[in-house]
Order: structure tokens, then sequence, then C-alpha cells
């Protein structure tokens, strides 16, 4: 709770807690311990009817707290204002209420709250809704680090240059950025699949990529012939990593079998 000043609203605070990429063990000790602490979680989700992979994750370790409510939030996959801002309002009026009540909200997100996450959008609107509330941001394990642990394939090394673009908006450059970085890491790929078959192709770099999705889950899949993946609609857990230097032939054969970060 945040004590703004005497006779002034106090809030509670306002957590993001990132719970890792999909296997329960890899929630941080950290954030089990706020999501536990918690009176409220807030659990986004993509439609009414779906799920939140956010609580898939965390419900094995958490489960059933005395006391805790969770309301689930849904935020559209959608670019449009008009289908997004209500979905916003409906949120920001849910938590702001709760906060008010001087309750800490824990927002709880796949993977790491700081990349690619709805959070961002809420830490930056919270200050202005809220005035005075205290945000605090627990990390979690990004998919972006789970995927070179489930392929065994490093990210960079020494001089190496990483560039990590989202698949959904901004291809048009990737021809540029293939040339430039030593590991790229493209994530939300969705329909895109194809073009970005094509570049590879053009970069002579379909043999240096890998793709994988849902990695650490139990459904994890990874597949060195992206052309076979390219004509499958795009999996929302999916990314794809094109690294160039071999270091341990690795990219000569298969990937490993590898254990799926401890999902059992
Ligand atoms: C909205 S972003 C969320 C990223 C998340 N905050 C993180 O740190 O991993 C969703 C994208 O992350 C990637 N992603 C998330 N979880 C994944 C997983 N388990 N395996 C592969 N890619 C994943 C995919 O590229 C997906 O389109």
């Amino acid at each position: 709770m945040t004590a703004i000043a005497p006779g002034i609203a106090t809030y509670g605070v306002l957590h993001g807690v990132g719970v890792g990429p999909g296997a329960p063990d890899l929630v941080t000790l950290r954030a089990q311990a706020i999501l536990r602490r918690a009176p409220v979680l807030a659990l986004p989700r993509s439609c009414d009817w779906g799920g939140s992979k956010a609580w898939e994750i965390v419900a094995p370790s958490l489960g059933d707290v005395a006391g805790q409510e969770r309301i689930f939030l849904t935020f559209p996959m959608s670019k449009d204002p008009a289908r997004l801002r209500p979905a916003w309002d409906r949120a920001l009026d849910a938590i702001g209420a709760r906060l008010a009540r001087g309750q800490d909200v824990a927002f709880v997100t796949e993977g790491d709250p700081s990349l690619f996450s709805t959070f961002i959008y809420l830490q930056r609107e919270a200050p202005r809704r809220w005035p005075g509330v205290r945000v605090e941001v627990t990390p979690g394990v990004s998919s972006v680090m789970a995927v070179p642990a489930v392929t065994g394939i490093p990210l960079a090394d020494g001089q190496e240059r990483i560039a990590i673009l989202p698949g959904t908006c901004g291809l048009d450059d990737l021809d540029d950025v293939l040339a430039r970085f030593d590991t790229v890491v493209l994530m939300k790929i969705g329909p895109e699949m194809p073009r970005v078959v094509a570049a590879l192709e053009r970069a002579g770099l379909l043999d240096r990529a890998v793709y994988v999705s849902r990695a650490t889950m139990a459904e994890q899949r990874i597949a060195r012939d992206l052309r076979e993946v390219g004509a499958e609609r795009g999996d929302c857990f999916a990314m794809v990593v094109v690294a160039k230097k071999e270091r341990s032939g690795v990219l000569a054969g298969d990937v490993p079998p590898r254990s799926r970060g401890g999902v059992p």
C-alpha cells in the first residue's frame, strides 16, 4: 500500500510480475512470493471465453490463495483502437477500483513484463490515472532466453550483436537487419512467416534459422525447416532465431533432444 500524503488517496501497489515462458518451475521465487501476498491478481487473456496463459503458468505453483481475488482482463489481439479502447477502459477501471481501495494488484505477464507486454502500457498509464501510485516490476524469464535454452543455440558471445524484431509490424528492413546483426530474434510472427522465409532465402540464411513454438511448455515444438512452418498460420507463442555463427555443430544437424525446461 502507498501512503501518498496525509488526507490524500492511498493506493495499493501495482505490480507487474513476469512468470516466465511457460514451464511452471521457471516462475521465480520472488514472483511466487508477490503473487502469494497480493490480494488481487490481474490476469490478461485475449478473448472473453479463452484462458489466460499467465494464469495457466502460475496456477500449478500458486493454486487457490484464501481471500485472493482473480480478475481476468480481456485484451483483444487487434491493432484497431475501436476494439482496444473499450477493453483497456474496462481493465483500467477494474484495476483502479482495487488500487483505490488500498489493495495491491499483481498484473501477471507471460515472460518478462518489460518486453512486448501489455503491462508496459499500464505502467505508463498508472501515474496519470492514479497519481502517486507505486509501480513495481518483477522480472521474469523471457521467451528470448528460454528459446536458446531449449535449442542449445546461444544468442551472442564476445562482440556479437543481437537484434530483436516484432514480426507483426516492421519486417520491411529485415534484409538489412539480417545483414548487420550476428543474431536476429523474430517475435510475434503471426501470419508473416512466408515473408520471413523469403528474406532468409534471399540472405542465404535459411539453414541458420530455427523456429520454436511454446518453448518450455508441454506442447513445445522446434522446427529446423522453416518452409514446413511457412504454410501454417503462425502460433502466437512462436519465434524464429537466426544465429549466423556456428559454435558447436548444432546448426549443422538436428537440434539435440533437450529437456523442456523442467516440464515433467
Ligand atoms: C506479446 S509477446 C510477449 C513476450 C514476453 N513478455 C516475453 O518476455 O517472452 C509474445 C511473443 O513472445 C514470444 N513467445 C512468448 N512465449 C514464447 C514461448 N514459450 N516460446 C516461443 N516464443 C514465445 C512469441 O514470439 C510471441 O509472439
